[in-house]
């Protein structure tokens, strides 16, 4: 990759991410006659935005209210979700419902023709709006082609490789064509991150092959921080070995967990809500029954989850997508036995820092100008310590358009400040590093690697001494990944090569996560301290703000911000 061969884009605004809220901000945008440019390394309608399944929230029941959707929202967060963008959001969220519908998604129905609602984990009232179990696959094809029939420009299959970023300011991307390599720099006024979540850092997880938190590190090794990245989610059912979602559908729809004594266990973890506690507490009661030695399966590291006492035309019109991913990948068939889960890496609570705007912060107090990021990438944070189920589409598709609505307000204050093809510099040398460095590490060894030791020393359960243990591992593989060697050396769609930089992403956004979690002397939601187990408000209930060192090493500084607590002080979370 050569600099001369850099082109120069102009837009009024470039989106990196085509997942819902990508292309929500960018409708908006483009509605108000904008020029934009969205980005993504997929096709749009492979973004991860797809892979939800059991539904979207919003209190629509009569006998539901938002306040009601706040207070389970703040409480599924442990008390560290900030209010102010919980209320925002949760009293937003039936017009975005609606807004949805009237673009074209169909919901399922209810006996009286309504948007059907369906229970979830962790909440006081059916009220995940759902598309049988393809609700995030509805929502991204409907905005998909609301998008396209605006015209927005999306360059697809390109990866964005840089932020330029520099003194509190941005002005666009750096980033490359896969399929012939050609680099360019979309220079905006405003710039905007949706490139979803980090769960590929764990060995079993259900997130597309794409979620390698790219974003997270391009913004660390700018300096900026990453807020409360401990935090990962771990939803209860992926399904047996692979980790690939059964949505919480199949609990909200009546499914049951099973140990291997044919025991329910959850009732000794959660003895009023069972199995529809939230997901920080079932996953940890599932994993607990496989630690105790009372899995399933033929390593004994599964549950069952028993379906087979619902009508068969639930199963048949309200999972189908679970009934067939379960008969490819397991040979079992929900229908007829029970089949087989444990808990997998889902969803990313930590990200990119933003304000209620969604604008991107360079401090807890201070903003960087021009900058804005959405959805599973961003920590905004409406979901704290554990998100709740079906909150993520929500959040997604409401924070999306505020980002959209947000950069139309700055976009007249903001001049386009010029750039050149020396901006490219940084993205080029790690192209060409990449492509000619001639070690002896091979990157699927070092992924492999380092997915395992973070699903067992920083997964569902931490402690002092496995997250030390981490710690050093990461360590030991940024030293290694300097002696990687790839062997595509073409310029066509080289995705030996883009994994490579993937990798490189991996390791440095784990530090984040381990750090974070090895500062957090407590136990708060998805973070689980056995050697903490308490919640400790006096000492942490406050987000984690890291940030990677300026002594060019591979260590973080970590600060504390406020948690902002409007109408609900933190209690004992109990289900
Ligand atoms: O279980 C699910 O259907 C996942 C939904 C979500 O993570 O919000």
């Amino acid at each position: 990759m050569r600099i001369d061969d850099v082109k120069i884009y102009e837009y009024d605004a470039v989106i990196v991410g085509a997942g819902l809220a990508g292309l929500a901000a960018a409708k908006e945008l483009k509605e108000a006659g904008k020029k934009v440019a969205v980005i993504t390394k997929l096709h749009p309608l492979r973004s991860h935005s797809g892979a939800a399944q059991g539904g979207i929230n919003a209190a629509l029941g009569e006998d539901d209210s938002t306040e009601l959707h706040e207070f389970d929202t703040v409480k599924g967060s442990d008390y560290l979700g900030d209010q102010d963008a919980i209320e925002l959001m949760c009293s937003n969220a039936p017009e975005t419902i609606r807004w949805a519908e009237r673009m074209g998604a169909i919901f399922s129905r209810d006996d009286q023709g309504k948007i059907a609602r369906r229970p979830f984990g962790g909440q006081s009232k059916p009220r995940a709006c759902f598309a049988a179990d393809r609700t995030g696959l509805t929502l991204l094809q409907t905005i998909y082609e609301q998008a396209y029939r605006a015209g927005i420009e999306v360059f697809d299959e390109w990866y964005c490789a840089d932020i330029l970023y520099e003194n509190g300011k941005a002005k666009g991307v750096a980033a490359f064509n896969i399929r012939n390599s050609q680099p360019a720099i979309f220079n905006a006024k405003v710039t905007m991150f949706a490139t979803g979540g980090y769960g590929r850092a764990f060995k079993v997880n259900s997130n597309a092959h794409a979620n390698t938190g790219d974003a997270l590190s391009i913004f660390a090794r700018r300096g900026l921080p990453l807020e409360d990245m401990e935090f990962v989610q771990f939803h209860p059912s992926g399904l047996g070995g692979s980790g690939i979602l059964i949505s919480e559908a199949a609990r909200g729809e009546g499914g049951r967990l099973f140990n291997s004594e044919g025991e329910r266990f959850m009732k000794r973890y959660a003895p009023n809500a069972m199995e529809l506690a939230s997901r920080d507490v079932v996953s940890r009661a599932i994993m607990e029954e496989i630690r105790q030695g009372r899995g399933v399966g033929p390593n004994k590291d599964a549950v069952y989850i028993d379906l087979t006492h619902l009508p068969k035309e639930t199963i048949l019109t309200k999972l189908p997508e679970l009934r067939d991913l379960a008969i490819t990948f397991l040979g079992q068939d929900m229908l007829k036995e029970p089949i087989m889960i444990a808990a997998t890496a889902h969803y990313s609570m930590g990200g990119i820092p933003v304000n209620i705007r969604t604008q991107v912060k360079k401090s807890p107090t201070e903003l960087v100008e021009g900058l804005y990021a959405a959805g599973e990438c961003s920590c905004v944070s409406v979901h704290g310590a554990n998100r709740l189920g079906a909150n993520s589409l929500l959040e997604a598709l409401f924070f999306g358009r505020v980002a959209g609505k947000s950069m139309l307000e700055d976009i007249g204050n903001i001049d386009l400040e010029p750039a050149t093809k020396k901006d490219a510099e940084r993205m080029i040398a790690e192209y060409n590093w990449v492509k000619t460095n001639n070690g002896n590490e091979r990157v699927a060894k070092l992924r492999n690697e380092l997915q395992e030791s973070m699903m067992m020393d920083a997964g569902v359960f931490r402690t002092e001494e496995s997250l030390l243990r981490q710690k050093e591992k990461l360590q030991e593989l940024h030293e290694r990944y300097k002696h990687i060697r790839i062997d595509d050396k073409s310029s066509t769609y080289n995705t030996d090569l883009q994994e490579a930089i993937e990798l490189g992403h991996m390791i440095d956004y784990s530090l984040f996560i381990v750090e974070g979690a090895l500062a957090r002397k407590e136990s708060r939601g998805a973070h689980y301290r056995e050697d903490y187990p308490q919640r400790d408000d006096e000492n942490f209930l406050k987000h984690t703000y890291a940030k990677f060192k300026d002594n060019g090493k591979f260590e973080l500084d970590i600060e504390y911000g406020d948690v902002v607590i409007t109408k609900f002080e933190p209690q004992e979370r109990k289900y």
